[in-house]
């Protein structure tokens, strides 16, 4: 098991760690499929749904921001046990997209067929070409990130951020109309694999300040504006998941309306900086250090000043890189954090209580 561990004490560390690979082979395996009959219903969709569970959710939540900003496409990301809120609207001309890591979540299963009866085209994105919900769907992307043992998911949840702007930047490259620099982004998300492995070595000893924290707490905020929320969920479903501790992630807005008032002197707060339509953050961080909260910020280091540099007793300053390949590798130092969190409290991250990596019951 050791060997199979590649070294590390967790496959989860281990999944972490080879992101940068991982995306590597998620990129290239893009580049190798035929994508054509998947841009050409994309590109003629009335409608975009992307359907998911758990991280896959916020990878959509993530895609479908992307699909509206980049694309200007009316795209929505939906929790696929929800799916049903759509299904009178869903018809003929839409595109509901599965993205499942396993493929074999049943919820997702049933949303996808439910959006196929209703007369949708249906198109997975999973981790396993040949699992039920590939199997079941009109057209199949593979991701390859190859297998993830963790029950928490991590590389996959990167190479799905990075199929899904794949994706939108191939969609941008055949239509004019669009006033998006699509070699730019298959550059910017070419190069994440290059960043991923610079993020890891820079972020490490910042995340374990940040777990050092963490650990001794029983709930914490993530928050973020716009890409940075899908990004915020994500750390803070990882910090719930394998470390056991509430954690909330809230448009970073939106925290005045509620969140705020549970925030005293040494509460938590993480917030994710993207640098992207999320300047108001400033205003945000300095509302909690005037609670006395403890900030940490993740930004890229060519931004950090101000309010950010300024308030936050910790700034996990990641590598200067283009806007998508932020929006790929940001997860990273929140993986680590969590992970850092879960083995300072003596937890097993790699077996989370309650939880299972598959999920086939409703
Ligand atoms: C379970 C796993 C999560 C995963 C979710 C969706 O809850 O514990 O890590 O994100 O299922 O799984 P999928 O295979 O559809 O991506």
């Amino acid at each position: 098991q050791d060997v199979e561990k590649g070294g590390y004490p967790h496959y989860m560390l281990k999944e972490i760690m080879e992101q940068p690979y991982a995306l590597a082979q998620t990129f290239s395996s893009l580049q190798t499929q035929d994508l054509s009959e998947v841009l050409k219903i994309l590109e003629n969709a009335r409608r975009i749904y992307v359907v998911a569970a758990g991280t896959s959710y916020h990878a959509s939540l993530l895609g479908a921001i992307a699909f509206r900003r980049f694309l200007g496409v009316d795209a929505e990301a939906l929790i696929s046990s929800e799916f049903r809120v759509v299904s009178r609207v869903v018809k003929w001309g839409d595109v509901v997209i599965g993205v499942s890591q396993s493929g074999e979540t049943i919820d997702t299963l049933l949303a996808l067929r439910e959006a196929r009866e209703r007369g949708a085209k249906t198109v997975a994105i999973v981790n396993n070409p040949f699992s039920t919900i590939a199997r079941e769907s009109d057209y199949v992307v593979s991701m390859r990130a190859g297998p993830e043992i963790a029950v928490a998911a991590t590389k996959t949840f990167t190479s799905q951020v990075l199929t899904l702007l794949y994706i939108i930047a191939k969609l941008a490259e055949k239509s004019s109309a669009i006033n998006v620099d699509s070699k730019a982004m298959i550059h910017g998300i070419k190069m994440s694999y290059e960043i991923a492995e610079k993020a890891l070595s820079v972020s490490q000893g910042k995340a374990m300040a940040v777990a050092n924290k963490l650990f001794q707490k029983h709930s914490a905020y993530y928050l973020g504006r716009v890409f940075g929320v899908p990004i915020a969920m994500e750390g803070a479903l990882k910090l719930k998941e394998i470390a056991y501790i509430h954690a909330e992630a809230y448009p970073a807005g939106e925290s005045k309306h509620g969140p705020i008032a549970l925030v005293d002197k040494d509460y938590p707060v993480i917030f994710i900086y993207i640098g992207f339509l999320d300047e108001l953050i400033e205003g945000n961080i300095e509302e909690m250090k005037a609670r006395e909260a403890w900030i940490a910020t993740i930004a890229p280091e060519n931004m950090v000043r101000g309010s950010i540099e300024k308030y936050s007793n910790v700034v996990i300053e990641m590598p200067r890189a283009p806007l998508e390949t932020r929006l790929i590798t940001y997860a990273i130092p929140l993986q680590l954090i969590a992970y850092y969190t879960a083995t300072l409290k003596g937890l097993d991250p790699d077996k989370p209580r309650n939880l299972a990596k598959t999920v086939t019951v409703i």
